[in-house]
């Protein structure tokens, strides 16, 4: 069994004050979350204050991308020992916004990937395709593709040791959410290309969806056979439709 998680993705959102109190309020509502694991990825600035904030709870916290160097001249990026040094758990790679807005390549972020393994992060895989591909039927074509960056780069081992979100481009911040058979199906295409290399691994993965999920639709989605929690934009500034989700993770745990 895999155990559910929800991880809110800020993005480039907030002030100090609000990250703290979005915090607290998470971290009041999350006491009585027990079985699905919760997770928040502030943006880099704050994530000093994580350990502060998060002590003594189970909440976990990770970055929202990572450098794929090691260390040196790379101004204004941040290193995986780094983000392990701050106490992250997670890292976020490949987000579309970045792919998009960064121009990162799938080499690219398999490096990023591996750089996070490196440093004991356990990466957050971001696959997904845009409204023009659906509408093409080229999905699982792009959906592999991401996929095997790594897959076929750095092994079955490398993605078992690591979460994957689907979300569909066309999703993503627009109110629009899969369905939840349309993400079902493309969340069992992973898992079975993950599968034609290692049953094990394929079976461990957990596999997130990401794309306007809300307290509205997340327990439908989530209760997919091989959706495995949410990774949350929009609705994880909102500290009562964020807990709302977790909650619905909790119910499918
Ligand atoms: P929204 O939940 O705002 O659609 O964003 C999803 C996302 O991109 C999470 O990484």
């Amino acid at each position: 069994m895999r155990q559910p998680l929800v991880a809110g993705n800020w993005k480039m959102n907030g002030s100090k004050a609000d990250a703290a109190d979005l915090l607290n309020s998470i971290k009041a509502g999350a006491a009585n979350i027990h079985k699905a694991e919760i997770a928040v990825c502030p943006p880099f600035p704050y994530l000093y204050k994580m350990e502060e904030l998060l002590a003594g709870t189970g909440i976990r916290w990770g970055s929202q991308d990572v450098s794929r160097e090691t260390n040196g001249a790379f101004t204004g990026q941040v290193s995986a020992v780094m983000l392990k040094d701050f106490g992250c758990t997670y890292a976020i790679i490949g987000h579309s916004e970045r792919r998009m807005f960064n121009a990162e390549t799938d080499a690219i972020v398999a490096k990023k990937y591996e750089q996070a393994l490196a440093s004991d992060l356990t990466p957050i895989l971001c696959v997904g395709e845009s409204l023009e591909e659906r509408e093409h039927g080229r999905t699982e074509e792009v959906v592999a593709r991401h996929l095997d960056a790594v897959l076929e780069g750095l092994g079955a081992e490398a993605i078992g040791r690591g979460v994957i979100a689907y979300e569909p481009v066309w999703a993503i911040g627009t109110g629009v959410t899969a369905t939840p058979e349309q993400a079902q199906e493309v969340h069992a295409f992973l898992r079975q290309r993950i599968r034609a290399k290692s049953q094990p691994q394929a079976d461990a993965v957990r596999i997130l969806y990401g794309g306007s999920m809300k307290p509205v639709n997340a327990m439908e989605l989530i209760g997919q056979a091989d959706i495995d929690g949410g990774l949350i934009g929009g609705a994880a500034l909102k500290a009562s439709d964020f807990l709302a989700i977790c909650a619905a993770a909790e119910a499918n745990a």
